[in-house]
């Protein structure tokens, strides 16, 4: 390399030569490419904490969801004496047909009644339960069991013969009114935990917080 080279290179205004100043300094392709490293890191780094996020946030908001309704109903399975409760008030009353459980959170009485052989469907807003709840049955080989996402608030009850109902107290009075006005004479309503407000139970079973109520439509 000249001397002319030399004074002109902007990283050598020394005028020394090039290969000794390379070993005390490194080279600005180096810096750029170092440079160009730690960005790249960054937006993965960026990426993956962002799409961690977005996936958590996908996961929780059909949990968090039902608190941000007009009725607040979460999400809490029936307890096993719950389920078994449900379970003989379908016996003692011997319907067949159609039952729809309103909320059914992960399947559990909509796949127990399925084993007992009823055409079973369970309506449910959170689109991860009705998931699982679909697979369980396919799992389980239940053919007759169903889900769908759908708001409890908007089902055409007369197609059912037998509702049953984890719900909460103040969303009663609203449901024992939907009951009055579309199920058919002689279905029959399961409610858990709370009671309808009016109607008169022809058969309560078990106590405390798995206590059932069934009920006749006149
Ligand atoms: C108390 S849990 C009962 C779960 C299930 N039936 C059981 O006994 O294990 C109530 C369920 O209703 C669902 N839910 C809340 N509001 C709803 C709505 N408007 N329509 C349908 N499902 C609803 C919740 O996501 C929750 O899974």
């Amino acid at each position: 390399m000249s001397a002319i080279e030399k004074t002109t290179n902007p990283e050598n205004d020394c005028n020394c030569d090039p290969y000794l100043l390379s070993l005390v300094q490194p080279s600005t392709q180096n810096d750029k490419n170092n440079k160009q490293q730690g960005k790249s890191t960054g937006l993965f780094l960026a990426s993956i904490t962002g799409g961690l996020a977005l996936s958590l946030t996908a996961i929780c908001y059909p949990f968090v969801a039902p608190a941000l309704r007009r009725v607040v109903l979460p999400f809490v399975p029936a307890s096993t004496n719950q389920v078994e409760n449900v379970l003989k008030a379908l016996s003692s009353v011997k319907t067949g047909g159609r039952l729809i459980d309103l909320g059914s959170g992960d399947g559990r009485i909509v796949l127990a009644a399925a084993q007992k052989g009823y055409q079973s469907h369970g309506v449910e807003l959170n689109s991860v339960l009705v998931g699982y709840s679909k697979y369980s049955a396919w799992r389980n080989k239940l053919k007759n069991a169903t889900f769908s996402r759908t708001d409890l608030f908007k089902v055409n009850y007369s197609k059912y013969e037998t509702v049953v109902i984890f719900g909460v107290d103040e969303m009663m009075p609203e449901l024992e009114d939907l009951f009055k006005s579309q199920l058919i004479p002689s279905s029959h309503v399961i409610a858990c935990r709370f009671p309808l407000p009016n109607w008169k139970p022809i058969k309560i079973l078990g106590e405390g917080i798995d206590t059932v109520w069934l009920y006749e439509v006149k």
